[in-house]
């Protein structure tokens, strides 16, 4: 079998892509090693920029965002036992960004491809994809350049995906491969290493994040910097809490009762004010590492990486899921332009297109983490440097309007 463009992974970047390729008339087949129910549980992200909300609504998966998404125009921070709210539409311009966990972007896609989609394989696990080289890319633009259609490529350019699936060893043909498998994933694999630059950054501490049964004892999201350490509040609706801790790398979820997990919260958000923390029954527990990671260009040849296969950024900031929804809106852009004039420009101009957006989240979400959490061998004159950040926050609308445009999300 054979395809235009085929895609590993059916995360947040995969589905989307594939949405907007079937919506231009683009066939394309999606591999995903996990079943449905993993995938569709897997908890992860829970905000939204309002360009991945419109990003959304456009592809057509926008009906229960708009009914169940939570505008939020704003944010606080607290620190020194005190709040300092940001209000997004007066530092912004009149934007907010829409709480909407990733869990439920993942159901509306899966079920709009199932429904009406171009194929969308569950325990499909791709092994390796082979061919799609650089080479490829030249001659593709010199035909273009001479006016030929990109068809005039021979089939052997062309990538193929290898996976297993009902036990057999199968293969995918396609013009195009896009590797939207995740930062663990095997298209990156693809290509060699001489051709590609990995930039890296990883933090000396995780996030130890909760699903709670309570209704959120805040309207809106709070990042806590704290001497005993950052906590996040967040919500996923009006009657289930999300929340997280700084927590020491290599930290056992399970070792920890639910009280301690309570106090430590409880004391981590406390303020000289009347304000309470409520507590619930928790329901879901984990722990994860905290990484920067760019992998430079976002393509070889006739592979293209998309979302976290290329970039991670550590989640305070909440920029992966609205970067993985980025950088598929602008590659089924290219390959529209592709599709309908013949023209490879987008998709040439793709990674530098990324890229800018792309290392400004990475700086977004650096300046959050390491402004809001503390390192283990911090010294005070670094908490020090911390407190002074956050002072200014607090008292210039310049300072407090980088961070809310950077929240909502800036335009490159
Ligand atoms: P993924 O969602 O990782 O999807 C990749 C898909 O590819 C997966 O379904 C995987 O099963 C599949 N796959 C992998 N290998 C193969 C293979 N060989 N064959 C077939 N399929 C394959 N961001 C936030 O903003 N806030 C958060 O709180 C937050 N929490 C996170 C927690 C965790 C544990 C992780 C890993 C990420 C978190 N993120 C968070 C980041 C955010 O969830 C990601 O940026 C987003 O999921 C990226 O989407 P993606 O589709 O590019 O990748
Ligand atoms: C959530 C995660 C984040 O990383 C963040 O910055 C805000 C909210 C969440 O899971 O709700």
């Amino acid at each position: 079998p054979a395809t235009t463009v085929g895609i590993v992974g059916a995360g947040p970047s995969g589905l989307l892509l594939a949405r907007l390729l079937h919506n231009a008339g683009i066939d394309c087949v999606v591999l995903e090693a996990r079943d449905r129910a993993y995938v569709e549980q897997r908890q992860r992200a829970g905000v939204l920029e309002q360009s991945t909300v419109d990003v959304l609504r456009e592809s057509g998966a926008g009906e229960r965002l708009e009914r169940e998404g939570l505008p939020h125009g704003g944010i606080e921070l607290s620190w020194n036992r005190r709040r300092h709210r940001l209000d997004f539409p007066e530092l912004t311009g009149g934007k907010k960004v829409w709480v909407y966990a990733q869990t439920e972007v993942v159901k509306d896609l899966i079920k709009l491809q199932l429904d009406d989609g171009a194929p969308l394989l569950f325990e499909a696990s791709v092994t390796s994809v082979t061919g799609g080289g650089a080479a490829t890319a030249t001659a593709t633009a010199t035909a273009t350049a001479n006016g030929t259609a990109n068809d005039t490529d021979t089939d052997t350019d062309k990538p193929t995906i290898h996976y297993t699936y009902e036990g057999e060893d199968r293969t995918l043909t396609c013009d195009y491969v896009v590797g939207c498998d995740g930062y663990h994933g095997v298209t990156r694999k693809a290509i060699p290493e001489s051709a590609l630059s990995t930039y890296e950054r990883v933090y000396p501490f995780s996030w130890f994040g909760i699903l709670a049964d309570v209704p959120p004892s805040n309207d809106e999201l709070i990042y806590a910097h704290s001497p005993r350490g950052f906590s996040l509040l967040s919500m996923r609706s009006h009657t289930v809490s999300r929340l997280y801790l700084q927590v020491p790398n290599g930290t056992d979820p399970e070792a920890w009762t639910d009280e301690q997990i309570w106090d430590e919260l409880e004391a981590r958000f406390a303020v000289d004010a009347d304000w309470k923390l409520e507590r619930g029954p928790i329901t879901q527990r984990a722990v994860l590492p905290l990484r920067s990671s760019v992998t430079e260009p976002m393509r070889w040849g006739r592979i293209f990486l998309a979302g976290d296969a290329a970039h991670i950024v550590p989640p305070t900031g909440a920029k992966g899921l609205n970067l993985a929804a980025a950088d598929v809106t602008v590659l089924a852009r290219a390959f529209q332009q592709l599709h309908e004039h013949g023209d490879h420009s987008g998709l040439d101009a793709y990674s530098d297109t990324c890229l800018k957006r792309v290392w400004r989240a990475e700086h977004f979400s650096y300046f959050m983490t390491t402004t809001l959490h503390t390192d283990p061998d911090q010294s005070d004159f670094a908490t020090r440097l911390q407190i002074s950040q956050l002072d200014r926050i607090a008292s210039s609308p310049h300072a407090a309007a980088e961070l809310a445009e950077n929240y909502v999300g800036i335009a490159l």
